[in-house]
């Protein structure tokens, strides 16, 4: 094969991972071909610059909070080693958002951008979450966004059991600090591992849930809807349930 051809080929599949994130779907053939093409491009961490990095720490999460208990618990966790995906990642991605929200979104694990920035839903998938909150009139700035996984698997792989079981004690601290009155799983991970559940995401969809005593809604992860346009309406329909849902709590 050409280089020129193999190079498109590799950029479009790295595009592709940037894009779906924890939801990449890589068929056998792909993942031979990544495993014989270029291993290294995508099965290992994104090399970073010495400037993207300098770039990157010019201003953490660190400097712009304040010294509240919920951001001071940000400050103790943020080295985290508790795990193997601390020796991989570039930032350790708290969450981000109003420490008093109502409102509280829990995705699966950072994507590449999140890595980079240390914030969560940043990249596409973010993006479009950005439009569905916009849509039913709620700003970002009001809302808690975090994931279950605070750093990025490599690949973005489904996250493994003992790398929750590590994660899972912070999202509990946060959600205890923050006290929301509704907590939206975004997709099958974060759901089947917030109800301790195996369901599939379309069962779980568009009923109330509890999680320690709080209300919660699943509903599909934004980067399913970027890979599949046909769900754009239900997802609609879910983020109006999602705001009567919340409305009635608040
Ligand atoms: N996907 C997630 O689940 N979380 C992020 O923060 C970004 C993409």
């Amino acid at each position: 094969m050409s280089h020129h051809l193999n190079k498109k080929i590799v950029d479009f599949l790295k595009e592709y991972l940037d894009l779906y994130g924890p939801d990449t779907y890589l068929d056998e053939k792909h993942v031979e071909y990544l495993q014989k093409e270029k291993p290294t491009v995508i099965l290992t961490a994104p090399q970073k610059s010495e400037k993207m990095i300098m770039r990157d720490n010019q201003k953490s999460q660190s400097d712009e909070k304040p010294d509240t208990t919920l951001w001071n618990f940000m400050r103790e966790i943020q080295e985290c080693a508790k795990c193997p995906l601390h020796k991989s990642r570039t930032k350790f991605v708290f969450g981000d958002g109003n420490e008093h929200a109502d409102l509280m979104f829990i995705g699966e694990a950072p994507g590449a951008d999140e890595d980079r920035t240390g914030k969560p839903f940043v990249g596409r998938a973010g993006k479009l979450l950005n439009k569905m909150l916009s849509r039913i009139n709620i700003n970002r700035e009001d809302v808690f966004i975090t994931n279950i996984l605070k750093c990025r698997p490599p690949n973005n792989r489904d996250p493994e059991p003992e790398e929750v079981k590590e994660c899972f004690p912070y999202l509990h601290k946060q959600i205890e600090l923050i006290q929301p009155k509704l907590i939206v799983a975004l997709g099958r991970v974060a759901a089947q591992n917030l109800l301790n559940n195996s369901a599939s995401l379309k069962n779980m969809r568009r009923q109330k849930w509890e999680f320690k005593g709080i209300t919660l809604i699943v509903t599909y992860h934004p980067a399913a809807i970027l890979r599949n346009m046909g769900l754009t309406d239900e997802a609609q329909e879910d983020f109006d349930y999602i705001n009567k849902t919340y409305q009635n709590l608040i």
